[in-house]
């Protein structure tokens, strides 16, 4: 299968990319790095994206921005950010890309466990995981063509963790977290939240 994969130089999308690259044909995507760029919170980078890259089977993203913070530090642009990258940009990924993905193929989004498992300072980031499940749970029900569309939710990474200066021992680390990813784009699932600790 021919696969994008946004965030392919990010912490989850390079572990993404190493499991899948033995058995697909990788298109690695960044924001400034990759093999081509985009930047999810522009509609027209989006559509340019597809266009330079042409038909695909399979698009997988992992990417996304939203911002941390307290419920009374949380500005309206804090908001918006989630809101045009993490949600609209993924569900752009979906509108936009189905003009170009080939019958039987599959759109991949991420979430995030703080979607189900809030803490204090996940408002914003709760609000936009919880928007991409309730997206893809009922664009599911309407897209033709035998296309499927999932997302993953992952829990804390370890890379992440330690990258952050916390013990990493709570967070998976990211090539287990990579099979949520595959069983995604190779298994039959649609319309589905992938929570990651499932597919160990
Ligand atoms: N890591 C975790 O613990 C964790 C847990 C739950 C959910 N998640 C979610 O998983 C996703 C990936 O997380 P990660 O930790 O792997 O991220 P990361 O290591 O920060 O990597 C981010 C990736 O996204 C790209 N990117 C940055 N801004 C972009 C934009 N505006 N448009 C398109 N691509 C952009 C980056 O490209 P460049 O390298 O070229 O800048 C990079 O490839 C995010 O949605 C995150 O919320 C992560």
């Amino acid at each position: 299968m021919k696969i994008i994969i946004i965030g392919a130089t990010g912490t989850i999308g390079r572990a993404v990319v190493d499991l899948l690259a033995p058995d697909h044909d990788i298109v690695k995507v960044g924001f400034s790095g990759g093999d081509f760029q985009v930047n999810l919170a522009a509609k027209d980078s989006i559509r340019k994206l597809f266009k330079d890259v042409g038909k695909f089977d399979a698009i997988i993203s992992a990417a996304g921005l939203a911002k941390f913070g307290s419920l009374d530090s949380l500005e309206d642009e804090d908001y918006l950010l989630g809101l045009t990258n993490k949600l609209m940009g993924q569900v752009n990924l979906v509108r936009v890309g189905l003009n170009h993905i080939n019958d039987n193929g599959s759109f991949t989004l991420t979430s995030g466990v703080l979607s189900q498992n809030p803490m204090p300072g996940s408002a914003s980031i709760s609000m936009v995981n919880a928007g991409i499940e309730g997206f893809v749970r009922a664009a599911a029900l309407e897209i033709q063509r035998n296309i499927r569309v999932n997302v993953v939710s992952p829990i804390w990474v370890e890379e992440t963790l330690k990258a952050l200066g916390m013990d990493g021992v709570e967070g998976m680390p990211a090539e287990q977290v990579a099979f949520a990813y595959k069983e995604s784009v190779e298994g039959q699932r649609s319309g589905e939240v992938l929570d990651v600790r499932n597919f160990v």
